[in-house]
């Protein structure tokens, strides 16, 4: 069972800039949330209660104010900090220490995803003990992704962001792996754009016949917040969701209290500290 989990919650955000000067994108909202909560409570989904948070030098007490150490969820949340976005299997670089030699999830703090099976998919993936997992997207713009060639369940061929039609699923920035990931993490070498890449550290699974994928269908969504417009669009849908169903996305507490990590006093505890808003009017009516 996997029961630890890294969201890498740095990068520059160039093309949302100057919305990013001051304050990192994973921190921006995604309608009535900081887009951050959402990866997370993807991970809180799969189960996961031991979690690190990669954040930019000299952007911690940002994160800390809002998300502190995971206690008021009942779960382990350490912040590391990144000096530079070398990319992104440095996270298990940094996160060595953290991973202490077991299996991992890795999910990009800008990564939404929504759907009916969702959970069971995330719950079946923290089975994996061996090799590398992956999980599939069919996209209309499969070159501004890593994608994947699959032959019936089998994986073919991988790579970033490919200018030539190979297929149009891509792979989303949710990955889980076995405790092999931070020898091979170290082992990799800088690309032609200076970073070293999720793409050649996935390739060391191909090659050793272990990288498996898991399509997520389409009832369920992964969406983009790459560009402003993109980050607008999923606020909107968000909004679109939460208004009709009454129900809210990525509402913290709740899946905590859902998983039994926490009770109605720790509810209770919550709105007090998000003060009146609809988030805690929210929590209030889970009591
Ligand atoms: O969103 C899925 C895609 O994410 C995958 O299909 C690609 O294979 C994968 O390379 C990645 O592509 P992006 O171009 O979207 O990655 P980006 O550099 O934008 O980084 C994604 C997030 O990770 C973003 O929130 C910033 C953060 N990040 C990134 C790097 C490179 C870090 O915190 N540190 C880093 O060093």
């Amino acid at each position: 069972m996997i029961k630890k989990g890294i969201i890498l919650a740095g990068g520059k955000g160039t093309r949302m800039s100057p919305l990013t000067k001051a304050v990192n994108k994973q921190l921006l909202p995604i309608h009535d949330k900081p887009l951050i909560f959402y990866p997370l409570s993807i991970l809180m989904l799969a189960g996961i209660k031991e979690v690190l948070i990669i954040v930019n030098q000299g952007q911690l007490d940002q994160y800390k104010k809002i998300i502190p150490d995971g206690k008021n969820f009942g779960m382990k949340i350490d912040y590391i900090e990144q000096k530079n976005p070398n990319g992104l299997p440095e996270a298990f670089i940094l996160g060595e220490k953290f991973i202490e030699n077991q299996s991992v999830c890795l999910i990009l703090g800008d990564n939404f995803f929504y759907g009916q099976n969702l959970t069971k998919i995330l719950q079946s993936c923290t089975k994996l003990k061996n090799g590398a997992k992956v999980l599939l997207h069919r996209v209309n713009k499969p070159e501004n992704f890593g994608v994947a060639k699959v032959i019936g369940k089998r994986i073919k061929n991988i790579k970033e962001k490919p200018k030539k039609f190979i297929s149009d699923l891509a792979i989303t920035g949710l990955y889980f792996f076995d405790k092999r990931v931070c020898k091979f993490a170290k082992q990799l070498k800088p690309s032609k754009r200076g970073e070293i890449e999720i793409v050649d550290l996935l390739n060391k699974y191909l090659k050793d016949k272990k990288l498996s994928a898991e399509l997520i269908g389409r009832g369920g969504a992964w969406l983009d917040t790459g560009s402003i417009e993109d980050f607008y669009k999923t606020s909107a849908f968000v909004s679109a969701i939460e208004n009709r169903q009454g129900f809210k996305i990525a509402c913290l507490e709740e899946i905590a209290f859902n998983n039994k990590w926490i009770n109605k006093k720790q509810l209770l505890k919550a709105v007090k500290f998000y003060g009146n808003c609809t988030y805690s009017h929210y929590i209030k009516k889970l009591i």
